[in-house]
């Protein structure tokens, strides 16, 4: 009997959803571009856990259609800030800073180096001597 009614209920909720008419559907977009133009938050969070090595950070603020912020995080090796911005013409990493945790990856004679972050868990990095800057090669298979 559930079943039953269930049913109808989802049967009748396609047959009453008519399609919107063109002016609905511009009445729509309208209200949908004036949402967008006017929306507006801020927030932030903060996991301050040096001890484990599993800082984050997060914050963001919207005004309009324009979205900016950030987050941080540890790669085991590397703590990463990365910035961004998103708008009309999508999602953009603005900048990216990176600070060596401690004395950096301890590389072995292969140029490899063990990593382990609380987040991330344990692998093996690479220099990659192909990059200018300092750049390292996560070579987990
Ligand atoms: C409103 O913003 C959303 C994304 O936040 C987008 O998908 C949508 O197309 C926008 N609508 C209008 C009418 O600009």
């Amino acid at each position: 009997m559930f079943k039953f009614v269930l049913v109808a209920g989802l049967l009748a909720t396609v047959a009453f959803a008519a399609p919107l008419t063109p002016e609905e559907e511009e009445d729509k977009r309208e209200m949908e571009r004036i949402q967008n133009e006017s929306a507006q938050y801020s927030f932030d969070s903060n996991i301050d856990d040096g001890i484990n090595d599993g800082t984050l950070r997060r914050e963001e603020t919207r005004d309009g259609t324009k979205v900016t912020g950030s987050y941080s995080y540890s790669d085991g090796y590397v703590h990463r800030t990365v910035f961004y911005e998103a708008d009309e013409n999508g999602y953009r990493v603005i900048k990216e800073d990176t600070k060596e945790i401690g004395e950096g990856p301890q590389f072995n004679a292969d140029g490899q180096a063990d990593v382990e972050g609380s987040l991330i868990g344990k692998y093996s990095i690479k220099l990659d001597k192909d990059m200018e800057d300092k750049h390292y090669k996560d070579i987990r298979s």
